[in-house]
């Protein structure tokens, strides 16, 4: 498990096993776009502002990874990312 923080609130959630960064966003009421939903089509695109991304995604080039994060699929590495959401 893991949390992600919003940077524009402050709010922190927890991520569990078996939940996408983004199925814990909607839960807590975030209306975000998406269209696959298995890390190929780029929708749900979100900036990374700090922490270290476990990227599972097919969309994004290599020098974007750093800082940015497909929250379909994608998980972290560390304990806590950051999105500019
Ligand atoms: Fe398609 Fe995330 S919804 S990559």
């Amino acid at each position: 498990p893991f949390s992600v923080r919003l940077a524009n609130s402050g709010e922190t959630y927890a991520v569990p096993a078996d939940k996408s960064i983004l199925e814990v966003l909607r839960a807590a009421g975030k209306v975000l776009p998406s269209s696959c939903e298995s890390g190929t089509c780029g929708t749900c695109r979100t900036k990374l502002v700090a922490g270290e991304a476990d990227h599972r995604d097919l969309a994004l080039a290599e020098h974007e990874r750093a800082r940015n994060i497909m929250i379909c699929v994608s998980r972290a590495k560390s304990r806590e990312l950051v999105l500019d959401l």
